[in-house]
């Protein structure tokens, strides 16, 4: 259930004990941008020192002719890392990756060098301007001057030992583990002169620690789809925290590499205890407890929701260990909220040193956040206001209703960043408030359900 578009921050200032428990988990990543657009620079990836992004996307070196095209090299990196692996546990993470990308020469039939998507140490990544595919290598050993594991859409056939003759005619994907020596390749037919769409899944299977890639080419105007794939313990090859992105390098000859979109998962959560959160924020005071999380959207709200729950009740959203009826952490709290014992959804471990009313409202704040139908879901401004006792509680129903029940889709993430953050929530807050006025009236799902609140 990876619907963690946000982290979360939680400190508590009197309690100790309470601070530690807070930071428990750090989520799983995902995201999913449809259309890489200007609004994601250096907010969502980070872009330097030749790319940019465009209307068109994600431009790792540049397009546009009026500049030199010549010996550039890009990188991309997503805003934050990704925790690979855990070296207390020894567990290592699942990730998948799907991108759609163009790599154009404009007809030209010379063209160099190629993208790569890669994982490496975010210590001392350093890309070497217009020279293997903008990765971090040493130009004598071909080694890597840091460590990083690489898919490569390499558009140019070196001379052996780089690359092999039977890669022929010349574009080729391969895999490069700490080296521009690949372990594995295979001919690409990604048709460079005219610029076609290619997609590409990168997969990476933890237990039998399979990197495989599928990828897209096109022969005589057919679409055709190859495969490769490595055993590799990324363990082995990369720190337990990476930074993720692309990099496309130009040589004499260029291309344009363009990356349109890019989505992300990463499945296993990993007990996290010193993780910060990057971007905007929104923060929620409950008495003492400042609750600092990013959430402007809908979906987001619907995340802090689902993360408030589970820090008052200590576990995860689906737990197969515990009755069935149990399993679903929202349905669960939702039918103690309905028989009126919310509190045995607070969390076993905190004891008795919580106040009553703070864990109340954490708890129906977060259902309210989590409501199946995201025209109930409150504005996180009213969250906020319910948080600091500055508006009433919500009035929900006594079972959590069940309209078709999707969580909402895995949207981009949130894109505006400080001071744009409260702007951006006050003019929803606004929308909101109509909008709700409306649909409470129509709907007969939730007749008590959230009443318009003060500002
Ligand atoms: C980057 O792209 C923007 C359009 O999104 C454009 O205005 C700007 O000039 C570009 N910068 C460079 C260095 O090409
Ligand atoms: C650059 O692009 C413009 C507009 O797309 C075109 O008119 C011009 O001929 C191009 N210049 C070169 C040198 O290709
Ligand atoms: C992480 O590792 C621990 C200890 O090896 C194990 O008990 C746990 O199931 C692992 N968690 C996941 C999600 O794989
Ligand atoms: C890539 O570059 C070519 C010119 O070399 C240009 O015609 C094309 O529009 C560019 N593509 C993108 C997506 O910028
Ligand atoms: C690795 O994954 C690829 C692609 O799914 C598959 O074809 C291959 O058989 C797998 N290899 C192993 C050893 O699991
Ligand atoms: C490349 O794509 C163009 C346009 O779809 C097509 O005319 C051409 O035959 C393709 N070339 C190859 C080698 O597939
Ligand atoms: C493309 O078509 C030509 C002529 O029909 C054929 O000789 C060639 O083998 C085809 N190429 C591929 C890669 O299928
Ligand atoms: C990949 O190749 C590098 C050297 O190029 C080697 O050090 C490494 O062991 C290889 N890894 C795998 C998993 O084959």
């Amino acid at each position: 259930m990876a619907i963690f578009n946000f982290q979360i921050l939680l400190l508590y200032s009197s309690l100790s004990l309470f601070f530690c428990f807070l930071f428990p988990q750090a989520h799983s990543l995902s995201f999913n941008l449809k259309k890489i657009g200007p609004q994601h620079q250096n907010v969502n990836i980070i872009v330097s020192p030749d790319a940019n992004i465009t209307s068109e996307g994600l431009q790792l070196t540049p397009n546009r002719n009026d500049t030199d095209l010549a010996y550039r090299a890009g990188k991309a990196q997503w805003a934050t890392t990704l925790h690979l692996w855990d070296k207390s546990t020894g567990n290592l993470t699942d990730f998948d990756t799907h991108f759609v990308f163009v790599i154009d020469s404009g007809g030209r039939s010379n063209f160099a060098d190629g993208l790569t998507f890669f994982l490496a140490d975010p210590i001392g990544l350093d890309i070497k301007p217009a020279f293997a595919l903008g990765l971090p290598i040493n130009r004598d050993t071909f080694m890597g001057t840091s460590r990083f594991v690489a898919v490569e859409f390499d558009t140019l056939r070196n001379f052996p030992p780089l690359d092999q003759d039977n890669i022929r005619p010349g574009p080729h994907v391969g895999i490069d583990v700490n080296s521009l020596v690949s372990n594995v390749t295979a001919a690409w037919y990604c048709n460079v002169t005219s610029g076609i769409e290619n997609e590409a899944w990168i997969r990476y299977d933890s237990s039998s620690h399979n990197l495989s890639v599928v990828f897209t080419g096109s022969t005589n105007t057919t679409r055709v789809e190859d495969t490769i794939h490595l055993i590799v313990d990324l363990r082995d090859y990369l720190p337990e925290k990476v930074t993720f992105g692309f990099t496309a390098a130009t040589g004499e000859w260029s291309e344009n590499h363009t990356v349109i979109s890019w989505e992300f998962s990463s499945s296993l959560q990993i007990k996290d205890t010193n993780k910060f959160p990057l971007g905007a924020l929104v923060g929620i005071v409950v008495g003492s407890l400042v609750l600092v999380g990013k959430a402007s959207k809908e979906s987001d709200v619907y995340s802090f929701g689902v993360v408030a729950l589970e820090i008052a009740c200590g576990r995860k959203p689906f737990d197969f260990k515990v009755p069935e009826c149990q399993m679903g952490m929202v349905e669960w709290v939702w039918d103690l909220y309905g028989m009126g014992r919310l509190l045995e959804a607070a969390d076993p471990k905190l004891g008795p040193d919580f106040d009553e009313r703070e864990m109340e409202r954490l708890i129906i704040v977060g259902l309210w956040c989590a409501h199946p139908d995201h025209n109930f879901r409150p504005k996180i401004r009213q969250a906020i206001h319910v948080f600091n006792f500055e508006a009433p509680l919500p009035n929900l129903p006594p079972k959590q209703p069940t309209l078709s029940f999707f969580p909402p889709p895995l949207n981009s993430i949130t894109t505006s960043s400080g001071t744009s953050q409260s702007q951006h929530s006050s003019s929803t807050y606004n929308a909101y408030s109509s909008k709700f006025t409306s649909s409470s009236t129509t709907s007969s799902l939730t007749p008590e359900c959230p009443k318009k609140l003060e500002e």
